[in-house]
């Protein structure tokens, strides 16, 4: 509160010239409605602690399309797959732009980052890299092996920590498992060796850390001409928590060309790019690669690891949900059978859990924030050029006219049906749908059944800290870039073998 008496102190000069230009540039007459704004504020205040939720609320009375003012930002909200399918199928070209936020422009990062350059070539050959380079099937499948090791060392954990009676912080285990599958992938290093302290590991906090600062509403975002002053102090966390990014990958960069000169590269990823004798259809530059890494290092942990903390809380306070998916475990592949990926196709109860998770809890509520590149009508409402679009994928996942129970933890409503989160159901976009749509999402699909699977086997029982039950354990979400569990998740394992 006290950022915004001061930043009306010393700024109302500027604030009132804005709002008298603001007031009389002319813009469409048929925007989607919304709240009245309030002067220079808009409808921040409208926002509160959970956006997802305060706009839910607010479509509720102004309708699936909507507009705000959030300080000199028009934002358009959608709320309801009908809309949601007009946006990203049927306009995609007109809003796979970006609204970049202010956080990101740290060290110019938007510059060559996939997840904030605006639909450029450059954009094209970053998204063709990863979509035939990366995360194909056949190379995906190539490094199979690569994750089952990974995962004996997840369950060699639980195990210990079985016989020591010890608890286990569920999200924090699954973080280091993702972050260990996505940096053995990429470059063949384990970045996190600390599995159930709660000891500092530099690169986990840098990673966190970001992700943290981007997901904090800026008034810089919202008032462009005091971005130079950052008020809340996002950019100098954002620098320091880069930083330490940076020269993590630098060092690895420099060690990688060292093994690459005496040939004894291990064929992953970092390899592939830096190696000239590899046509992958581009030459990066290295402050490039760094973007990329810190892309799918800050997009894929908190995303993976928050989902696979939220399926096991939901298991957890629905007990007979958790027995149906042990039964499954155990029918298909015996009582001590530890799941592979050739498995999860044969495991239907265990997709559903997994679709029903990605609907309660989408890891990125709003998506990533689009931008419309020109003014788009849509049921005769306009959306004007430069409104930031934000898809509110939580209130999709919830819609009363689209699910049966929306607020219920109920996997049941899959298995019968195709719906599917691969773009194509705009009632279930967790990881969007078009042009923009997650190209980490086929490996997400195999990481958080894998190890969903893993800790439910049926080798496992769970039972909470100091004897919780339950209907006991607190289910309350936190706002930020990725929507995490606002208490950890604590529970300790019994060895059933
Ligand atoms: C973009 C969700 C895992 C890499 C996105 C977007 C969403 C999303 C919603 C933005 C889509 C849009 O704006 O329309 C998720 C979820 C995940 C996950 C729910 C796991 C549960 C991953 C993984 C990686 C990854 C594992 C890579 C290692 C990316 C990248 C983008 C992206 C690079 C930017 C694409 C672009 O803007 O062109 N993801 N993601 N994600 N994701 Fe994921």
């Amino acid at each position: 509160m006290e950022y915004l008496n001061l930043l009306l102190l010393i700024l109302l000069p500027v604030t009132l010239l804005k709002v008298f230009s603001w007031i009389t540039k002319s813009s469409p007459t048929n925007l989607p409605p919304g709240p009245i704004p309030l002067p220079v504020f808009g409808n921040l205040f409208k926002l509160g602690k959970k956006p997802h939720e305060s706009l839910t609320q607010l479509a509720q009375i102004y309708g699936p399309l909507m507009s705000l003012k959030l300080g000199f930002l028009t934002t358009i909200v959608i709320s309801s797959s009908t809309i949601a399918k007009e946006v990203l199928q049927k306009h995609d070209q007109s809003f796979s732009s970006r609204t970049v936020i202010d956080a990101v422009t740290v060290l110019n990062h938007h510059e060559s980052s996939i997840v904030w350059l605006p639909p450029s070539p450059q954009w094209r050959t970053l998204r063709k890299l990863t979509n035939s380079h990366i995360f194909t099937t056949q190379k995906l499948d190539s490094n199979r092996s690569l994750r089952h090791r990974k995962l004996e060392e997840l369950v060699s954990y639980i195990r210990k920590s079985a016989s020591a009676g010890s608890v286990i912080n569920i999200g924090q285990a699954a973080f280091t498992t993702v972050l260990n599958l996505i940096s053995n992938s990429f470059f063949s290093i384990d970045l996190a060796d600390d599995f159930g302290s709660d000891s500092v590991c530099v690169f986990k906090d840098a990673v966190r850390g970001a992700m943290c600062e981007a997901g904090k509403p800026n008034l810089s975002d919202y008032f462009p001409m005091i971005r130079f002053m950052d008020l809340q102090g996002v950019r100098r966390g954002m620098s320091k928590h880069f930083g330490v990014l940076d020269e993590i990958f630098e060092k690895i960069i420099e060690k990688k060309l060292l093994t690459l000169q005496s040939r004894e590269g291990k064929g992953d990823l970092l390899d592939m790019i830096l190696d000239p004798s590899h046509d992958i259809g581009i030459q990066l530059q290295r402050h490039e690669i760094k973007s990329l890494l810190k892309d799918f290092f800050a997009a894929g942990t908190d995303t993976t690891s928050a989902t696979i903390e939220w399926a096991m809380a939901e298991l957890l306070h629905n007990p007979s949900k958790m027995a149906k998916a042990q039964s499954e475990l155990s029918d298909i592949l015996g009582k001590d059978g530890q799941i592979e990926e050739s498995d999860i196709g044969r495991l239907p109860y265990l997709q559903a859990i997994v679709k029903e998770t990605l609907r309660l809890h989408p890891p990125a509520p709003f998506l990533v924030p689009h931008k419309a590149d020109n003014n788009v009508e849509i049921h005769d409402l306009v959306v004007p050029k430069g409104a930031q679009v934000l898809v509110n994928v939580w209130a999709i996942g919830r819609d009363p006219i689209q699910w049966k129970d929306p607020t219920c933890f109920i996997p049941e409503r899959f298995l019968d049906s195709k719906t599917d989160y691969k773009g194509q159901d705009f009632g279930l976009i967790p990881f969007g749908s078009g042009r923009r749509i997650c190209p980490g999402l086929p490996l997400a699909h195999r990481i958080i059944h894998l190890i969903v699977g893993l800790l439910i086997q049926s080798s496992f029982d769970w039972k909470l800290e100091n004897g919780l039950r339950p209907e006991d354990l607190d289910m309350e979400e936190e706002f930020g870039f990725t929507l995490a569990k606002a208490t950890g998740l604590r529970a300790i394992p019994i060895n059933r073998l």
